[in-house]
């Protein structure tokens, strides 16, 4: 129940925003968070109340809330100015540690967000091919815009490859522009980008999918596939890009595509994000080009931050240390392998799909291998078993865990056991 203090939050949010939200995670009527503030794998309501967090801001806070060097960073910068429009140095020195790690990328162009960073992505890759049309997976998720939003979590489910818009507002002309495939089916994509190839700007995908992992071959096979026809490839990489490896996906599952979007752990918490890729994609962005039929011009009050780069620039420091990727994937094995090994125990039918940094329970006995298979699950189990857990105070996003270097031994522990309150609880 809400204190005092938090349920006059909640009712002032209520008058002041739509839901009572920011748009992210739906205000609860039965149990109400509100954060006032986080340290390390905490954070803490508004009433005080302490909560185990693997939210992490949805990804980006991947070393934990407030570590000592991001704030140290961001605070240097920020008594020297906090946006200034115009290139600044630590935009420059992001720009080339960006190309430095991630292997497509030979130059960025910063946006402030991953629904931008798509969206240009897509841009760029229509510029380049001069085609209009773009394949996208069902159940993928790249932001809110137009394209984005196009069979992102239909519920009434439509014969492929035809999309459904998943938010009112959005011209009908926007979905005869996109294709639609399952995740996963190799050769139902490349039927179908064999068929459009002459139509195709470009195929947008999740290395993973959400917390679906990719089959061996198919993110190999839709390279193949879409080189044969040069077609541009675009890997969102706004979640794995420096989490899996500090390459990002491309570099954990070594398959390199010619765009990618990254985003979250890039702006160590701040709005930053960026489209990435080859040189001659890229260049479409240079004002050099203005006047061609090749040029897309992008202008955004926040491009290259100095306080979101200076934040990004420690973030990707410490993650250069040696054991920071080892730790990370031990941490989210422990989890994953605990959990398993519980529901087992339980005789509780489930899959823990995902990779070490980020994963999800689904409660089937089928395979998840795209978005069809998630629907099958038992959707009621799952929102008890997640309640469960905010109970005992924890918190995770809406349809993950995220790990981070800030969650130690003592954390894995207490939830292993919250794990097993919330089985004894579904059971
Ligand atoms: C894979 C992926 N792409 C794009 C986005 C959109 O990023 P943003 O919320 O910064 O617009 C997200 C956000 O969670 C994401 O997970």
């Amino acid at each position: 129940m809400a204190s005092t203090s938090s349920q006059d939050l909640v009712e002032r949010a209520i008058r002041a925003l739509p839901g009572g939200t920011i748009g992210n995670v739906p205000m609860s009527k039965d149990h109400p968070v509100i954060i006032r503030e986080g340290r390390g794998s905490k954070v803490y309501d508004v009433d005080g109340r302490e909560y185990l967090d693997y939210m992490i801001g949805s990804g980006p806070m991947i070393l934990g809330h407030a570590h000592p060097a991001v704030v140290e960073a961001v605070q240097r910068q920020m008594a020297r100015g906090s946006t200034f429009f115009i290139t600044n140095e630590l935009a420059i020195e992001l720009a080339e540690e960006i190309v430095r790690a991630v292997p497509c990328a030979e130059q960025v162009r910063y946006v402030s967000s991953g629904t931008e960073a798509t969206f240009y992505a897509l841009r760029i890759a229509r510029a380049y091919r001069k085609r209009d049309k773009i394949l996208k997976f069902e159940g993928g998720y790249h932001g809110m815009h137009d394209y984005a939003i196009m069979s992102l979590s239909p519920t009434k489910l439509s014969p492929f490859p035809t999309p459904v818009a998943n938010s009112a507002g959005v011209p009908k002309a926007v979905q005869d522009t996109v294709l639609v495939a399952p995740f996963n089916d190799l050769d139902y994509a490349t039927e179908l980008i064999e068929q459009n190839h002459d139509d195709l700007a470009a195929v947008i995908v999740e290395p993973l999918q959400r917390v679906i992992e990719p089959m061996p071959g198919f993110l190999q096979g839709l390279r193949k596939v879409t080189q044969q026809y040069e077609i541009p490839l675009i890997f969102d990489e706004i979640v794995t890009g420096f989490r899996f490896a500090y390459g990002g996906a491309q570099e954990y599952y070594g398959v390199e595509p010619d765009i990618a979007a990254i985003g979250k752990i890039v702006g160590g918490g701040f709005p930053l994000a960026g489209v990435v890729g080859k040189r001659d994609i890229m260049h479409s962005f240079d004002p050099e080009m203005e006047g061609t039929d090749e040029y897309v011009p992008q202008v955004g009050t926040l491009n290259g931050n100095p306080i979101a780069a200076a934040a990004g620039l420690a973030t990707l420091e410490v993650l250069r240390q040696p054991g920071a990727y080892e730790r990370l994937f031990a941490t989210g094995r422990q989890l994953m392998g605990g959990l398993e090994q519980l529901l087992r125990e339980a005789e509780i039918p489930a899959k823990v799909s995902g990779e070490a940094p980020m994963f999800d329970v689904y409660f089937t006995e089928e395979e998840i291998v795209d978005y069809r298979a998630t629907m099958r699950a038992d959707s009621t189990m799952h929102k008890k078993f997640v309640s469960s857990l905010v109970d005992q105070g924890i918190l995770r996003a809406g349809h993950k865990f995220y790990v981070s270097l800030a969650h130690d031994q003592q954390d894995v522990d207490r939830t292993l056991d919250a794990f097993k309150q919330a089985i004894d609880i579904i059971r």
